[in-house]
């Protein structure tokens, strides 16, 4: 059984999770606007992973007698300067994902709940992929900046991504 203010703080997060995907898929319809099918696809399933997010969360809820609660959404970003300026919000965005996450395990933690503990700690290791995808990113748009071909080049290389959710007990 959850503490209310576990339960409050686990139901922030499946709001923000699919606050995140949203936000997610706003990106990927400004790469589409710039014609940049790659990275278009890169927001897409970036945008799958965050419903996953979600979904991970409202089920855990549920497993632990809790209720989920499903807030309005404020309204995500919409317009960016450039594809650079599109990775270095996301990367800003997962920052905050993961010090919420943090923040989480500290309240975990805090109640000695270790059933939530366990499932944080996947959480945890995931956002230390999730920020390195963009750091890593940016780091060859800052390398190739004004040089069309090797845009494009990278566009082709992130239309590959796919989402693959994780194993059944992950
Ligand atoms: Fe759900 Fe990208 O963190």
């Amino acid at each position: 059984m959850l503490s209310e203010r576990l339960q409050k703080a686990l139901n922030a997060q499946v709001n923000y999770e699919f606050y995140s995907a949203y936000t997610y898929l706003a990106m990927s319809a400004y790469a589409e606007s710039e014609d940049l099918e790659g990275f278009a696809n890169f927001f897409k399933v970036q945008y799958e992973e965050e419903l996953f997010h979600a979904m991970k969360f409202y089920n855990y809820i549920n497993q632990m007698d809790g209720r989920v609660v499903i807030e309005s959404m404020e309204k995500p970003q919409v317009e960016y300067d450039s594809i650079l300026h599109l990775f270095e919000s996301g990367y800003e965005h997962e920052k905050t994902v993961t010090a919420k996450i943090y923040n989480l395990a500290d309240i975990a933690t805090e109640e000695k709940e270790h059933a939530t503990i366990s499932l944080l700690q996947w959480f945890i290791d995931e956002q230390v992929e999730e920020e390195q995808n963009f750091n890593t990113i940016i780091k060859k748009l800052k390398r190739i900046e004004s040089n069309p071909a090797a845009l494009y080049m990278l566009d082709d290389e992130l239309s590959t991504r796919v989402f693959t959710p994780p194993a059944a007990n992950a």
